[in-house]
């Protein structure tokens, strides 16, 4: 049998186990969402997920040895995402991760979570795709990458202030669409006219390749409650109700989408030019989006690039993606026990 490695994935809010073997088949992919736990708060609340990663993590593990027939004593590594994410969700899964290579005395790797993003293109391909221009899009990132090889992602331009995940899901609490915001905008964006509303588009003609989503957030929330004017007459606050006619929501939920995906779509495109990269791979659960795809492919047909998005299931978080670990393995980049986490993004830049 070939060699077969355990990826362990708690940065956020999903507790993600996966086995995957040496030509990166994945054997089995278990993720246990943690959405239904924060659904009522808006957005994740980090002490609740990292309890819930403590209740999980053992038996998210059990499965996914399971699901792929293998046992702990097959395993030739365990690898686990140290970087970024939550200080306590990150700790969680590295403490289990290094619970089993001290027992199994096999070699740890420590993977960083944005580079495994990238590297679901690389697994959906099934060959090597770099080097390209990687492009991250979730809740907690906006980020561009220029990627040499698979393991020194350089980090050349981000958000200076929201994530587009995390204003697709401030945007939806303010249209009071469910948690998570991306899918419910974009389920109710089909239904409406994305030139309805012009919202502002950040940056959109800088040769910078950093993003900024509050101001289109800040104009949404205008648009549905009446500029500062709308105030509620006894509080004084911003008007909490809705200043628009329901049947208009779909148009501003079209409209917030278009406006943010024309941003992330020029900087794309300035990537490429910048970086003279042929190849384009982008994956974070926004890259989910239908939308958005049909966007960037209409991107690489324009400028005759290759274009690579990780598949829908390998976009949000996983620990299939963690198959990156055989790339660490295989360049000796092997963790110790003092391994720590890493909450905040590591920045590469030149
Ligand atoms: O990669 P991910 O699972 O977790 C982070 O590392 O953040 O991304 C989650 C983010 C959330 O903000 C969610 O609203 C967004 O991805 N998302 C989407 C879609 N599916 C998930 N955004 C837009 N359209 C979608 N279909
Ligand atoms: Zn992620």
């Amino acid at each position: 049998m070939t060699d077969v490695l355990l990826a362990i994935e708690s940065t956020c809010d999903e507790t993600a186990a996966a086995v995957i073997d040496r030509e990166l088949h994945v054997r089995s992919s278990v993720v246990a969402s943690q959405d239904d736990l924060h659904a009522r708060f808006g957005g994740v609340v980090p002490e609740i997920a990292s309890r819930a990663h403590v209740r999980r993590i053992l038996p998210v593990i059990d499965e996914a040895l399971r699901q792929a027939d293998v046992q702990l004593a097959d395993l030739a590594a365990v690898a686990v995402a140290v970087q970024p994410g939550l200080v306590g969700s990150l700790l969680v899964g590295l403490t289990a991760a290094k619970t089993l290579a001290a027992v199994l005395d096999v070699p740890l790797l420590g993977v960083d979570h944005i580079a495994a993003h990238i590297y679901a293109c690389r697994m959906a391909a099934g060959r090597d795709v770099f080097p390209a221009i990687g492009f991250v899009v979730s809740g907690g990132h906006t980020n561009l990458y220029d990627c040499e090889n698979a393991v020194e992602p350089r980090l050349i331009g981000s958000t200076i202030d929201d994530a587009v995940g995390e204003a697709f899901d401030k945007v939806a609490q303010l249209l009071g669409l469910p948690y998570p915001g991306g899918p419910s905008i974009e389920r109710l964006a089909r239904r409406g006219n994305p030139r309805a509303f012009s919202f502002p588009r950040a940056f959109l003609h800088d040769d910078r390749l950093d993003f900024s989503f509050s101001g289109l957030k800040t104009a949404v929330l205008y648009a549905v409650r009446g500029t500062p004017g709308g105030r509620e007459p006894d509080s004084g606050r911003l008007r909490s109700r809705l200043a628009l006619p329901e049947e208009r929501l779909p148009d501003v939920a079209a409209s917030f989408q278009e406006a943010a995906f024309d941003v992330l779509i020029a900087k794309c495109d300035l990537a490429i030019q910048q970086y003279r990269r042929q190849t384009l791979c982008v994956g974070g659960g926004v890259a989910a989006n239908g939308r958005l795809r049909e966007r960037l492919h209409e991107l690489a047909a324009d400028r005759g690039i290759e274009l690579i998005i990780a598949p829908p299931s390998m976009c949000t978080d996983n620990a299939a993606m963690a198959g990156i670990a055989w790339e660490l393995l295989d360049r000796g980049l092997i963790a110790d026990l003092e391994i720590d986490v890493v909450p905040g993004l590591v920045r590469r830049s030149p």
